[in-house]
């Protein structure tokens, strides 16, 4: 398994930099909303058991612990409506890690093709990249115009990154449908499931890949990735899991029982405790809800157009006719408030901007005051 770093982009996020300055130049300080990085305590009680875990003379183990393992099936049953064993379960360092080296560690190979949404998180493009397979882009609700060939894995994210859309279950289904044909892979990214604001998701929940009524109850060559950093705001433990297929997770175990990568015992603690609890998840949920929609009225305020498609996630997806991404970048910076260009997820994002839920109540009422202005 050779790792191709020489393949990489340039790192989007640098290019950012003059936009940066510009907006921590204004006299009432930046509003950032460029990164999407939780700014909001963890919970008390996910703190609380991290200190209680800080005795750990010995190696953890890669599998997870006995209460991790039972956390992480009894999460994907409760809250994905997902049967798993606790062989079809595996805590990862963080989604992001997991998305860059699960194709490598999946035997994904130079001469493969990885396929990816046309607007997306950056990383499955790396991903790709690092084992020297060829990233394609493609609408993931439109399987039928998938590239044929030796395509290897396709990446599904829903809700998704960046703009909010959500798979539904038949669309899912066209797509696990797509690529059993072929044998495909299907890797879907559910790190946003529980940020669903409209209807029918927002009562019913966003579906997982892994959904009976998309898998017909067969899991064969289907993975989900999921990551407490948004649900519980721990972006800093990295904790994370995958989930699905058990000939699937059995290799990246086998791979990692050798390699290492295991999760600190005391993050597992952490996590087990997390997942168990829904009450902290809730009060997550409106305290993003309600900065959503205060941002949302002040946007329109402010003649920027959301996309009307995105009704999940943890950004607003915005427009405004005539305008270019990197010229909105420019015209919110002068106002203070930093976002990310839509190039960044890919040429289809251009003439958007990606804003971020991800400030805190004090700097969203600011950037509120500054959009309405
Ligand atoms: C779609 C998507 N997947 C994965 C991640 C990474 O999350 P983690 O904090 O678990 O690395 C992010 C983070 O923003 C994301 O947007």
């Amino acid at each position: 398994m050779a790792l191709h770093g020489d393949a990489l982009p340039d790192f989007p996020w640098d290019s950012l930099g003059p936009a940066r300055e510009r907006a921590t130049a204004h006299p009432g300080g930046i509003v950032d909303m460029s990164v999407g990085t939780p700014v909001d305590p963890t919970p008390a009680i996910v703190q609380d058991a991290l200190a209680a875990a800080t005795d750990r003379p010995g190696y953890p183990v890669t599998i997870g612990t006995p209460d991790l393992r039972e956390a992480m099936v009894a999460w994907f049953a409760r809250r994905r409506g997902v049967t798993l064993s606790t062989a079809g379960v595996l805590p990862t360092i963080g989604s992001k890690e997991a998305v860059a080296l699960l194709p490598a560690m999946l035997g994904v190979g130079s001469s493969d093709v990885v396929l990816h949404p046309d607007v997306a998180y950056p990383t499955y493009d790396v991903g790709a990249r690092l084992t020297g397979a060829r990233p394609v882009a493609v609408d993931p609700t439109r399987p039928e115009d998938w590239p044929t060939g030796s395509v290897r894995l396709v990446w599904l994210n829903s809700p998704s990154n960046p703009h909010g859309h959500v798979m539904s279950v038949e669309q899912l289904r066209a797509a696990v449908d797509r690529a059993r044909e072929r044998g495909t892979i299907v890797v879907s990214d559910e790190c946003y499931a529980e940020l669903a604001w409209d209807e029918p998701y927002a009562s019913e929940g966003v579906p997982s890949v892994l959904d009976p009524r998309v898998t017909g109850g067969d899991t064969t060559g289907v993975l989900v990735a999921y990551s407490l950093s948004k649900q519980s705001s721990m972006a800093g433990y990295r904790a994370a899991l995958i989930g699905g297929d058990e000939a699937l997770v059995d290799r990246v175990r086998e791979i990692r029982k050798h390699a290492g990568m295991m999760l600190p015992g005391p993050i597992q603690d952490a996590m087990a405790v997390a997942l168990g609890d829904d009450e902290h998840v809730a009060a997550q949920r409106e305290r993003y809800g309600r900065r959503r929609e205060k941002l949302l009225a002040a946007v329109r305020a402010a003649g920027l157009e959301p996309d009307p498609e995105s009704v999940a996630g943890l950004y607003l997806w915005l427009t405004r006719p005539g305008a270019k991404g990197r010229e909105l970048v420019d015209h919110l910076a002068e106002r203070g408030i930093l976002v990310a260009p839509g190039d960044f997820y890919g040429p289809a994002g251009e003439g958007r901007v990606r804003m971020a839920l991800t400030a805190s109540d004090e700097r969203v009422d600011a950037a509120v005051e500054r959009l309405t202005a």
